[in-house]
């Protein structure tokens, strides 16, 4: 009985190597919809004790759009794009406890779960890297990092602060941010912050959360060799 079940374990992980190393990855639509993964961020916005900004499920979807568009827009590689991603998807899994040492929780989770869904050793690190050093993208460890915090600072519009996060310098100008998108013109990468009149832009942009935007998007600029524009309109 024990050797059926070894085998049955055996040609299975077989078959997932197989798999992904004929490029059929996993899809990360499952990933998203893994009962484990919802479980976890569901319960991820109620651990913070003070909580000035979500981290749970509404932040993940928004930052997995923000890597989508950022690929998209910047013709980045498909495997690339994947693992960036999943990066996404991943990288606040550690903060159910609240948000102290949540990088290097949420990498040590990745790790784990990236391992049993079959990620090859190569593909796997560089995403647990990518979400151990997600607080900045300097130094930059690679294009899927730079992406992955890009991503993460460009969710910083109205949808992602509490009524609590409105006392706090700096922060509480998101309250004030109706929408940030992304857009491609003659070669260059157009960040457009749609504000309020009440919006005020030196508050915002001595804030240390834009400055760390700032420099992600410097980053990536180098990388891409293309130049990113922050424009704010009311
Ligand atoms: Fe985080
Ligand atoms: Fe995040």
């Amino acid at each position: 009985m024990a050797t059926h079940a070894w085998l049955f374990s055996y040609i299975k992980q077989t078959l997932h190597t197989m798999l992904y190393m004929i490029n059929c990855k996993p899809d990360y639509k499952k990933i998203l919809q893994d009962r484990q993964i919802l479980e976890l961020y569901s319960h991820i916005d109620d651990a913070e004790k003070a909580p000035w900004a979500k981290h749970g499920m509404e932040h993940i979807l928004r930052v997995v759009k923000n890597a989508k568009t950022l690929c998209k827009l910047l013709k980045i590689d498909k495997n690339t794009t994947f693992l960036t991603i999943i990066a996404s998807i991943l990288h606040d899994a550690g903060a159910t406890e609240g948000k102290k040492n949540h990088r290097e929780k949420s990498a040590i989770f990745a790790q784990n779960y990236l391992k049993n869904a079959h990620f090859n050793e190569t593909d796997a690190q560089i995403i647990v890297e990518a979400i151990r050093h997600h607080a900045s993208a300097n130094p930059p460890l690679g294009l899927v990092h730079i992406l992955l915090v890009c991503a993460d600072k460009l969710d910083c519009s109205q949808s992602r602060i509490l009524p609590s996060g409105y006392g706090v310098v700096g922060m509480r100008q998101s309250q004030f941010i109706k929408t940030i998108k992304l857009k491609m013109k003659s070669e260059k990468l157009f960040i457009l912050f749609k504000v309020s009149p009440h919006f005020d832009k030196t508050e915002f942009t001595n804030y240390y959360f834009t400055k760390l935007l700032y420099e992600a998007l410097d980053q990536l600029s180098k990388q891409k060799r293309v130049n990113c524009e922050i424009v704010f309109k009311r």
